[in-house]
């Protein structure tokens, strides 16, 4: 088995699993490609960001799975991180990934928690009384805009206001950004809210959501582009998933679908000491 360093779109088959959008020159993040007689096997994403290295996705096509690949790649990253003086390497995965948890489990992680996640399903949701009237019969103020086309004064006005409404952006720069599906709201030139979010399957998970007091509009209106995304890949009928740990982003969802979330999955965290 090679493996090797991509870069650019992904392959087909993992697009139709993953749909978070990689953008070409992201430096945060090393994609990897198991390749095995020429053909893709699975694939491995990671990061490193001072002693701490994060493994943000693996996943081995399921015909080439027992065969020792993960371990094999989940090696490199390891060794990777070591020679850039990382002390930890990370990962969070879903409970319900039971394989993830036994594969880590025999690389040597420690698990040390979990967080619940919540779960807004968004079937039927341009039905709902509410968001039709406030987001698709109004003409509302502000506009939105992808983190990709902020200049780099908005992006950090985006920090900022993720950060002071007390989200831990210390992982968060630019690149992450430009790869999640992640809107801005502004409104006289002043930042109105934020949601950063990955679509898994047929989920969309929302990472980040925060908005000023009051500008609940300008959320709406963020909510709709993200609903755009999200039925433009024809991703109907899953949920938005939110970890417990964000509970203002719980509450403002709460509010703004005027919905009670559905308790759903665990996060679990685990670490390696490197
Ligand atoms: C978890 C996963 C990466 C493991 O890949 P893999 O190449 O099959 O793993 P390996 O062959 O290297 O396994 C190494 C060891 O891990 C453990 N292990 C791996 N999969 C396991 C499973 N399903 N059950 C129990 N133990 C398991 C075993 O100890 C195994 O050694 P063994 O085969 O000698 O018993 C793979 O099952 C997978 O991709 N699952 C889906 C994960 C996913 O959804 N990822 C997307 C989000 S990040």
């Amino acid at each position: 088995m090679d493996i090797l360093r991509v870069s650019g779109e992904l392959p087909d088959r993992i697009k139709d699993i993953l749909f978070v959008p990689f953008e070409d020159g992201n430096q945060a993040v090393t994609r990897l490609e198991l390749v095995e007689e020429g053909k893709l096997a699975g694939f491995a994403a990671f990061s490193t960001e001072g002693p701490v290295e994060r493994l943000e996705m693996l996943y081995v096509l399921p015909e080439y799975r027992r065969r020792g690949f993960a371990m094999k790649v989940m090696a490199e990253i390891a060794n990777f991180g070591e020679a850039q003086g990382c002390r930890l390497l990370t990962a969070d995965f879903l409970h319900s990934m039971e394989d993830m948890e036994e594969f880590l489990l025999s690389c040597g992680f420690t698990i040390m928690g979990s967080t619940p996640v919540f779960a807004f399903p968004f079937s039927g949701f341009i039905e709902n009384e509410y968001l039709r009237k406030n987001l698709f019969d109004r003409k509302l103020p502000g506009h939105t805009k992808c983190f990709s086309e902020l200049s780099r004064e908005e992006m950090s006005a985006a920090l900022g206001l993720l950060s002071k409404n007390g989200y831990d952006v210390s992982r968060l720069g630019s690149a992450s950004f430009n790869r999640a599906l992640s809107f801005c709201a502004w409104q006289k030139n002043t930042l109105q809210g934020v949601i950063v979010c990955f679509g898994f399957g047929k989920d969309v998970i929302i990472e980040y959501f925060t908005g000023h007091d009051g500008a609940v509009f300008q959320l709406a209106l963020l909510f709709r582009e993200l609903l755009k995304v999200v039925n433009g890949e024809n991703h109907e009928g899953g949920s938005f998933l939110i970890s417990g740990e964000n509970r203002p982003a719980v509450s403002l969802m709460q509010n703004l679908l005027k919905k009670e979330p559905e308790r759903g999955d665990l996060i679990v965290h685990g670490y390696l000491e490197l």
